[in-house]
């Protein structure tokens, strides 16, 4: 089997790759990706002389290079997108291209090319957010986006499931909660409080920290994909939830963890529109066989120990950066 990935060299699709070629040992895999500001090679140094490992530097809204990627291609697994919510309350337009139109091209060339599968891979966001006592969002749950992220993941999740209606395109796809773990840019929330804290510089704290999210371990992601990948059915959306909590209560954990106290936190502005609360319920995809192996408390110590051992992978990256959520506090 040949795989395609669009955005291996991000967070989920780096350890994606490294999760399927170490369980999948007569496959190859493609990485497709263009290098963004959130793509970086260096999280798969160690498999860029695998021979059954290749990276293609391409744009997924350029037809030409997708159509050519494409060739001698079994499946594809879709997770090249712009992801961070507040450079889409920045700047839009790049999410619509990327996220919708980079998925209309791979739709395109994934029919011409008669592919076995195409996956991709959604976000929980799509649902819009839940007040505290609200029964968790399920497959047949409404799309209420509320952020040009969200919006722009729901948009490419209809033409998804359009090419399965109206083409019989054999697709699959994933809502999955928050991730965390290695090899996660440091703009995202964890790995961003760990390395300021690091550095000991404070962490900002949106609102009171009360916001609430499911956080899952991102090889129990990786693990649901392959899942789906598997034993899925065709035109059919599995959602993959993780463990609700408070931002307060994450950023109290990664406190403790470093051996800081709470004068640590900085309390900042919400960003525009923050959603409250995303919750999911998993029951289709654990009776196709899935349920986290990874606890929150336990895989969060693994990854500040992941970023204190990994410092040549991030500071670079937070070298020079604009800290875009300031500017999506106060961009209106
Ligand atoms: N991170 C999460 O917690 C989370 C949760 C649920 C779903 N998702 C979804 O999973 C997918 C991956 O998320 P992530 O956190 O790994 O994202 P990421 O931002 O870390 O990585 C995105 C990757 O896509 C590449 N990319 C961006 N635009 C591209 C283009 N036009 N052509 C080719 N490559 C391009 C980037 O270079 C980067 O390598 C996204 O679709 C996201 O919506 C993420």
């Amino acid at each position: 089997m040949r795989l395609l990935v669009t955005g291996g060299a991000g967070f989920i699709g780096s350890n994606f790759i490294h999760y399927w070629l170490k369980n999948h040992p007569a496959d190859e895999v493609v990485n497709f990706d263009c290098l963004t500001y959130a793509g970086h090679k260096e999280s798969l140094r160690d498999v860029e002389n695998n021979p059954r490992y290749h990276f293609i530097q391409g744009d997924v809204t350029d037809e030409k290079a997708v159509y050519a990627a494409i060739q001698a291609i079994d499946m594809v697994v879709h997770f090249a997108a712009e992801s961070h919510v507040d450079r889409s309350i920045i700047d839009p337009e790049i999410f619509v291209k990327t996220n919708v139109l980079g998925t209309s091209v791979l739709l395109n060339a994934a029919l011409k090319h008669k592919i076995q599968r195409f996956h991709h891979i959604s976000t929980d966001e799509v649902f819009g957010h839940l007040g505290p006592n609200d029964a968790p969002f399920n497959e047949e749950s409404n799309y209420r986006p509320r952020t040009p992220y969200a919006a722009s993941k729901a948009s490419a999740d209809m033409l998804v499931r359009s090419f399965f209606e109206t083409y019989n395109l054999p697709v699959t796809i994933t809502n999955c909660a928050n991730n965390f773990g290695p090899w996660c840019d440091p703009e995202k929330l964890i790995p961003r409080f760990i390395t300021n804290l690091l550095d000991n510089q404070k962490v900002p704290l949106m609102g009171k920290g009360e916001n609430i999210r499911p956080w899952l371990y991102v090889e129990d992601h990786c693990r649901a994909i392959a899942l789906v990948l598997e034993k899925g059915i065709i035109g059919e959306t599995y959602c993959v939830s993780g463990q609700e909590e408070t931002n307060l209560n994450v950023t109290k954990k990664i406190l403790a963890q470093l051996g800081k106290d709470k004068s640590m936190i900085e309390y900042v502005e919400h960003r525009l529109g923050h959603d409250f609360r995303y919750a999911l319920d998993s029951s289709k995809i654990q009776a196709l066989g899935w349920k986290p192996e990874y606890s929150f408390d336990e895989w969060l110590t693994k990854t500040v120990e992941w970023y204190k051992q990994n410092e040549w992978w991030w500071r670079p990256l937070k070298q020079g950066r604009p800290v875009v959520d300031r500017i999506a506090q106060k961009q209106y």
